[in-house]
């Protein structure tokens, strides 16, 4: 891990509530961050916010030396992050946590399962499979259609279904039921999102093999606060999800 000032690029509003950063980075930084991984932000120098917060990486452009990160605005920490403008630096610590490990298994097609904050982590995945020869079928649900992002950018990489809870746009419903109405074929998943969803996601495909990202039940993000432990599926030990996690085996813990 290292500790980077680094310049934001832009800042921008892309859905209800939900605003990306991009940053500049040099490439022998960026190369070294893995598709599952989260950067450690400080949210403002100097001001009263000096925890830093957990955010997953949505996408490295390695032409452009671009990180991109997204987040959705759920307090004041949050809040102040969405002051920051193009040119300001940005202190962050990165790479951290454990990523999706896609160079060790064997698969040719690949289910993404995503909701809401639990979406763009799967972005950059996606991209770095299709980049390895692997197809990518890719299913986001969002609350409503106002909190829709990266359609298109997932279009682009392979099959997409969106859901929404209100029925807004796509399917109405969850994640799930794309999974019981279509007749899907692929060899192994990676989902990401809230703690109901990747439960539900790992309920209805146990007999498949797969990885669960529980990013967002991250506090601290240093393994500090203890405010991220599981316990693994035997209920035998515990595992703090920043600095274990976040991405597990999806039978390695329970949800
Ligand atoms: Fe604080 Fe893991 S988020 S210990």
């Amino acid at each position: 891990m290292k500790q980077l000032s680094v310049p934001i690029l832009s800042i921008e509003k892309i859905a209800k509530a939900t605003y990306q950063i991009d940053m500049r980075l040099e490439k022998d930084h960026l190369e070294k961050i893995k598709p599952g991984q989260f950067i450690h932000i400080r949210v403002h120098q100097g001001s009263e916010f000096m925890l830093r917060r957990p955010i997953s990486v949505a996408d490295v452009d390695l032409k452009l030396n671009k990180l991109s990160v997204i987040f959705k605005v759920f307090g004041r920490g949050t809040e102040q992050l969405t002051q920051l403008k193009a040119n300001d630096l940005i202190d962050l610590i990165i790479p951290c946590g454990n990523g999706y490990p896609i160079d060790t298994i064997n698969y040719n097609h690949a289910l993404l399962v995503g909701g809401g904050v639990g979406v763009p982590p799967l972005y950059y995945l996606a991209k770095s499979l299709v980049a390895r020869g692997v197809k990518v079928t890719t299913i986001i649900g969002f609350q409503t259609k106002e909190e829709i992002f990266y359609l298109d950018k997932f279009s682009e990489l392979g099959e997409v279904f969106v859901t929404t809870n209100d029925g807004s746009f796509g399917t109405q419903g969850y994640v799930t039921d794309i999974l019981k109405q279509e007749d899907l074929n692929f060899d192994y998943y990676f989902s990401c999102g809230p703690a109901p969803m990747l439960k539900a996601v790992k309920n209805y495909l146990h007999y498949f093999p797969g990885y669960i990202s529980l990013e967002e039940r991250m506090g601290c993000g240093i393994g500090a606060c203890y405010a991220c432990v599981v316990k693994t599926e035997d209920g035998k030990a515990q595992k703090k999800i920043c600095t274990d996690g976040p991405v597990f085996q999806a039978n390695e813990v329970m949800i």
